[in-house]
Formats: C-alpha cells, structure tokens, sequence
C-alpha cells in the first residue's frame, strides 16, 4: 500500500522568505505543495506550475479554517505586523489554533533569537508567546527556528555608513551571528519536509560578528574608512528617529542592539548546516556579494 506524500503549505508565500522557500521546495521537486497568501492574485505564476494557492490571513481566523484544512505539515511565517501592539501576536496565535483545529501535524515557525517575554511587548515578546502557543497546543510536533538577524538587514545600513564613515549601534561590543535570508530559507524548507519532535533550533551564520568587524569589512570593501561608534541604547534611539526612521522600525532596532548587548545574538550553531547539507555563507562572503549595494 503506498502511503500519500504529506500536504506541505507555507504561510506568507508572497513574502521574500515565503517565496524562496517555495521555489526550494519546486527545486525539489516536492510534491503537494501549497502556497498560502493574504493575496493570492500575488501567487499567480506558482498556480501556473502547478502549486495550489490558497488565502490565508491570520487577521481572518474563518480563511485559516479553509486555508490550513487537509494539511500535514504547515511553515509559519511570522508576519511583518509590528506598528500596532498586539496585532501580531493575535495573529501568531490565531494561526496556531487554527492549525491545531485542522489536524496538522507538524509546524515549522520562525522565530528569533533569545524569545522572551518582555514587559513592554515587542518583536521578541511576539515570539516568545507564539512559541509558548505551540508548546501549549494539541499539535504533534513542532520545529521553532530561531533566525538570527538576516544578512540583508546590514544592507539597509551600510551605504549610510560608507558615505559618512561612521558605523552606529548599541550592541556594546558583542557579537551578532548574522545569517542570510537564503539560508534561513534553506532551512525552513528543509525543516517543513522533514522536522520531527519538538524542538527549537537557534539558525545562525559560521560566527557572531561585532560591529567593530562590520565596520572593518565595509572599510575594505569599499575602501573607504568606516569606524564604529558605541551609542547607549537612548542614544541610538534618537539618533534613528532623528534621521526619520518610523518610530515602530526605530524600537525594533534598538530593541535587537539591547539583545545582542545582552549576548542573545551571538548563539551559533551548526543547524543550516546540519539540517540542508550546506554551511551558511558567512557575513565577510555575504557582504562582498553585495558589495555594489554600498559601495
Ligand atoms: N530575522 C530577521 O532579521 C528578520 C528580518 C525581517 C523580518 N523578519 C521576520 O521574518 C518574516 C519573513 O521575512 P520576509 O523577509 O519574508 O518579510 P516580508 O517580505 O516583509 O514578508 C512579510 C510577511 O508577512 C506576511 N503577513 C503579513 N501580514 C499577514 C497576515 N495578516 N496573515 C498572514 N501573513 C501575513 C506576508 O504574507 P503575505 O503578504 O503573502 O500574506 C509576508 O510573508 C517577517 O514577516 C518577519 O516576521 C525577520
């Protein structure tokens, strides 16, 4: 008797992260694969491979009933919902109840590093109570990966530093083992396809990078010299407001360089590798990649 492959269905699949694992798993050749969308117009050319597409917005519990039913195995992404306190933690657990009431069987979640409660809510807060969501629910088995902070969030300010020569943060001299959103990619799918048990694994790049190190690879990079500044934590926050950085971007931020200060980012492990096959590709090889974005 030959045993039907699992329902595979990853949430946010018109997201960056969301697209490029489906395209992983297409790579594969993974078979029923569905991509779940608050748009699903925006998958149109996955229906055309032949990927089922479905909605599902986690702001609207009736289209996740629908959306997740017949499903095995479930990626979750996190959502980008962070200028409203609360909104993304209704989502997170609205998503993993309507998982549970449709029987899936394993689901994969992104989370972040060092998830934490945290008394004024936030990022880390979020994943900290999705987490405890997932260990709280009926649902068999499930893989929480930790990604570190994406590679690509050092594009978004390494032009600026380049140009003015100066490097800012309040990470008070600690590490951030920084990976890339291909390789978190690479593992998700990875984990959506094969997961088992309950377990969370911290996703890291090879080694936790300072910023003094930062500074140093955009320096050689560009050639152009960029030293680091330690800020406090209120100094960083009104610098970035100061350059009009949306208030709930700016808190975000501040709130990432107060966990790496704390040492939360500088976890690495062997998990991209261990889990895909491959290692992760490291911040000095990611950023010379890159290299026409910021210099
Ligand atoms: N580790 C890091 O450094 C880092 C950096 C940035 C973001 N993140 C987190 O990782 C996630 C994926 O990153 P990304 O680069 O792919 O971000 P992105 O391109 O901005 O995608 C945002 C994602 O949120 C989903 N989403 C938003 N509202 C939703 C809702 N109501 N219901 C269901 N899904 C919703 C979107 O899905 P649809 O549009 O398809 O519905 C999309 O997949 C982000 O959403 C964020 O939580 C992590």
């Amino acid at each position: 008797m030959s045993v039907s492959p699992s329902r595979l269905l990853v949430t946010g699949a018109s997201g960056q992260l969301g697209r490029r694992v489906i395209e992983l798993l297409l790579e594969a050749e993974t078979p029923n694969l569905i991509a779940a969308s608050r748009d699903p117009a925006k998958l149109a050319d996955l229906a055309v491979r032949g990927v089922e597409t479905r909605r599902a917005d986690f702001d609207d519990p009736a289209s996740l009933a629908v959306a997740f039913a017949g499903v095995d195995r479930l990626l979750l992404v996190s959502t980008d919902a962070l200028n409203q306190p609360g909104r993304r933690i209704a989502q997170h657990r609205a998503a993993v109840a309507a998982a549970a009431a449709a029987g899936v069987k394993h689901v994969v979640y992104t989370s972040a590093p060092g998830a934490r409660p945290q008394v004024d809510g936030g990022v880390i807060d979020d994943h900290f109570w999705t987490e405890q969501a997932l260990a709280a629910s009926a649902i068999p088995g499930w893989t929480i990966l930790r990604h570190n902070l994406y590679a690509e969030l050092l594009l978004m300010g390494a032009g600026q530093a380049v140009a003015s020569g100066a490097l800012y943060s309040a990470t008070a001299g600690a590490g951030r083992a920084y990976v890339s959103r291909e390789d978190c990619a690479r593992i998700d799918a990875a984990a959506l396809r094969q997961g088992e048990g309950r377990k969370i694994l911290d996703v890291s790049g090879p080694a936790a990078v300072t910023q003094d190190e930062v500074a140093a690879l955009y320096s050689q990079l560009s050639g152009k010299p960029v030293t680091h500044h330690a800020l406090s934590p209120d100094a960083l926050r009104q610098g970035l407001l100061a350059a009009s950085l949306p208030p709930s971007l700016v808190a975000v931020l501040v709130d990432f360089d107060v966990a790496a200060a704390e040492g939360q980012h500088a976890i690495v492990t062997d998990a991209v590798e261990a889990l895909t096959g491959q290692p992760p590709v490291s911040v000095a090889a990611f950023l010379e990649a890159h290299r026409a974005a910021f210099s």
